[in-house]
């Protein structure tokens, strides 16, 4: 038998920490993780450069891919929105905050996205807490790709479904999931708490991957979901403004809005402004007004942001609009292909998010301060957005980007850091 220390030490027994001495450990450990974050204070900012602590950046950070946050008609359109409405909604949308610019928005999301309905939600990430849990929970399951965002995780974890991964973009992996969580199903459905309907599996997916800039094959994963009798929900916060003939997304894209029970999307990315929104039927809407815990129990959004979002959707519409997502449509080849010719190995060049895989935390956050050291702002992406070991710098292009910034940025990264490819060895 072991024996006993003389003064074995229970967590019991040690003195409750004080919060400041819990909240300094944690810190430390953030710091000797590489992990520490900090909130860097910009002055002004001017379309894809920023005054910050006396300097000026460009930046390649923002999900503002078409620079519409600071465009004329969309300021215009939030000033009005206020002068009219107040700055506030008041109280939530079911007491007495449903103002107009929230209906006008939504009628002209569901038309944007080609389905019935709408319902637009505080942020992206209030978009999923409130609407997974609404249409699954305990008994049910959600079936995640591996690299979906956390929003859709913190939705899946909060409904109280069981929850499965599958593969990252592997329609073939999602499939083997699907089928073994319908063999589980088989041997316990004795014992499985009763309902008032069959037992439910929700798909989730993002359509453009926010860290790695790749497509879902959205085609093939609703095969596999039609076929196993599952729903599928789509997060188009990267693709909504950019992909597809009417730049509604990548959904429209393949031609599979038949096919895609629930989408979201959000307001704060290439539509420049704040918010997020559900696109799906005139059943999932109604459903989602009683059972979205983030809708029913949060004050609406400013009406200003309605009316500003409903401005920069008209603006992404526009012959503009098309304008400027030509524009960055060759501004992403540019930039890859200076990139590729560095040594970097990079997905296709299929968004505006191009990742500079590193791996180690303090490397990243090493290239990262001489970028900004040199006037350009790219953020070190490090867990928990990514893996432990998998921190790169994630670049985001804009079509107010100009060759020469793309030029610029280029040439200073070669002088920082020459080659990223591993040096050939001498038997190599
Ligand atoms: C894929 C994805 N979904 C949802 C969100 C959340 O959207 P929001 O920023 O509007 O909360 C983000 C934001 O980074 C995202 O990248």
């Amino acid at each position: 038998m072991a024996s006993r220390s003389p003064n074995p030490v229970h967590p019991a027994d040690q003195a409750p920490s004080s919060l400041a001495n819990a909240l300094a450990q944690r810190l430390a450990h953030l710091a000797h993780s590489h992990l520490t974050r900090k909130l860097r204070r910009v002055a002004r900012t001017h379309g894809v450069s920023l005054d910050s602590h006396g300097d000026r950046f460009v930046q390649f950070a923002s999900n503002d891919y078409l620079g519409l946050a600071q465009h004329p008609l969309v300021v215009e359109a939030a000033r009005d929105g206020a002068a009219t409405f107040g700055a506030g909604s008041t109280a939530s949308r079911l007491i007495c905050g449903s103002l107009e610019p929230h209906h006008a928005l939504e009628e002209a999301l569901a038309e944007f996205k080609g389905t019935e309905a709408a319902l637009t939600f505080a942020s992206g990430y209030t978009t999923a807490l409130g609407t997974i849990p609404a249409l699954v929970g305990p008994g049910d399951t959600v079936i995640l790709d591996r690299l979906a965002h956390a929003c859709l995780v913190d939705g899946a974890r909060l409904s109280g479904a069981q929850l499965r991964v599958f593969r990252h973009n592997d329609p073939v992996d999602l499939e083997r999931v699907l089928r073994s969580e319908q063999s589980r199903r088989t041997r316990h459905s004795t014992t499985l708490p009763p309902r008032s309907r069959p037992a439910a599996t929700l798909v989730v997916t993002e359509s453009v991957f926010s860290m790695d800039g790749d497509l879902a094959p959205l085609q093939a994963l609703a095969d596999v979901k039609d076929a196993a009798g599952a729903w599928l929900l789509v997060d188009e916060a990267h693709a909504t403004g950019l992909l597809g003939p009417r730049r509604a997304g990548w959904i429209e894209a393949l031609g599979v809005r038949d096919r895609v029970e629930v989408t979201l999307g959000t307001l704060g990315k290439a539509l420049g402004v704040a918010g997020g929104f559900i696109a799906g039927s005139r059943l999932l809407h109604d459903v989602l007004i009683h059972d979205a815990r983030s809708f029913l129990f949060s004050t609406a959004p400013p009406p200003a942001n309605a009316t500003a979002a409903l401005a920069a959707l008209r603006l992404v519409q526009s012959p503009e609009g098309a304008a400027r997502a030509e524009h960055l449509g060759r501004n992403v080849p540019h930039l890859h292909a200076g990139l590729t010719r560095q040594g970097w190995e990079l997905p296709p060049p299929a968004s505006p998010i191009l990742p500079l895989r590193i791996g180690d935390e303090a490397n990243a956050l090493t290239l990262a301060s001489a970028l900004r050291a040199h006037g350009f702002l790219v953020p070190a992406i490090r867990h928990p957005t990514v893996a432990r070991g998998q921190a790169r710098l994630r670049l985001t292009l804009s079509a107010l980007h100009q060759p020469e910034h793309l030029d610029a940025f280029l040439d200073t990264l070669a002088r920082l850091r020459p080659d990223p490819r591993p040096t050939p060895t001498r038997n190599s």
